[in-house]
């Protein structure tokens, strides 16, 4: 078990093939909780992770019926389809288009990191949550088979798992960049634009309260910057960044180094 039952009581894995009923089983004894064949609505359980449409998804009992949440390997509507992409936009030029190396010490649905990824950093993923990490290794290794992937002998990014807090220190080669885009608390309590995806992973695993301790831990141990994904109504995390870039809902605060 690679955690102390976080989850028990409030996720499990769910099958419904014969044929997931060992991987399922494996899963739920690796993250310490109970795997399902069927469920009611007296499961006690909100949340399941299960094997749809050849990819591991997380379910709520919204999304029992059909659909799902999982890693999304493709790229987003409007951006460049070639590898590298151009690197632009605004997480570009926060991340500085000179930089190579980039650690996401925050990774979740590792959307952010896929489209560092696509236009050609070289990257690291920390993730600290078991459930995020094996949805994400699933999406990575959807990745690594990838046509275009494979065509242009790209490496997937790794995939670290604990806490950047920790993990950062050690790591062998300090990256240039680190990207930090930490839970917030909502602006309002429901919020009509927040993303499905992220009102789960808050419902999940609530809001990331050492977010200032992470920032300064990146602080010590990025080369040249630290960025910050931040809603557009928070402040800084950290006072006044070097500089800021502000897409529609959300800015990328930058605080160089030295
Ligand atoms: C808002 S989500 C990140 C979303 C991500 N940028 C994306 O594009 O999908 C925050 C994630 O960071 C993770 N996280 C927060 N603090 C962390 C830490 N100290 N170490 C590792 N992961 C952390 C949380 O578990 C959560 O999955």
């Amino acid at each position: 078990m690679i955690q102390t039952a976080l989850h028990k009581g409030k996720l499990a894995v769910f099958y419904q093939e014969r044929d997931k009923e060992v991987a399922s089983a494996l899963l739920a004894e690796k993250l310490g909780i109970t795997a399902y064949q069927s469920i009611s609505k007296d499961t006690a359980e909100d949340f399941f992770l299960t094997w749809r449409d050849g990819r591991l998804k997380l379910l709520d009992k919204e999304l029992l019926k059909k659909g799902g949440l999982s890693v999304d390997i493709e790229p987003r509507p409007g951006e460049q389809r070639s590898w590298p992409a151009p690197k632009k936009g605004a997480l570009a030029q926060a991340l500085g288009r000179k930089t190579k190396t980039v650690v996401d010490a925050t990774t979740g649905w590792g959307q952010d990191s896929l489209h560092i990824f696509r236009m050609g950093y070289d990257l690291r993923c920390i993730e600290r949550s078991p459930v995020m990490v094996e949805l994400l290794a699933d999406g990575f290794s959807r990745l690594s088979q990838a046509e275009w992937v494979n065509n242009l002998n790209a490496q997937v990014p790794e995939l670290i798992f604990g806490n950047a807090i920790e993990i950062l220190p050690d790591l062998e080669i300090k990256p240039e960049c680190i990207f930090i885009d930490p839970m917030f608390p909502p602006k309002r309590k429901k919020s009509a634009l927040a993303k499905k995806s992220m009102t789960i992973l808050r419902e999940l695993l609530g809001d990331d309260e050492d977010k200032e301790q992470l920032f300064e831990v990146a602080l010590q141990m990025a080369r040249k910057r630290v960025v910050v994904k931040t809603p557009n109504h928070a402040e800084p995390i950290a006072g006044k960044p070097s500089e800021s870039f502000t897409g529609k809902l959300l800015r990328y605060d930058v605080y160089l180094i030295g």
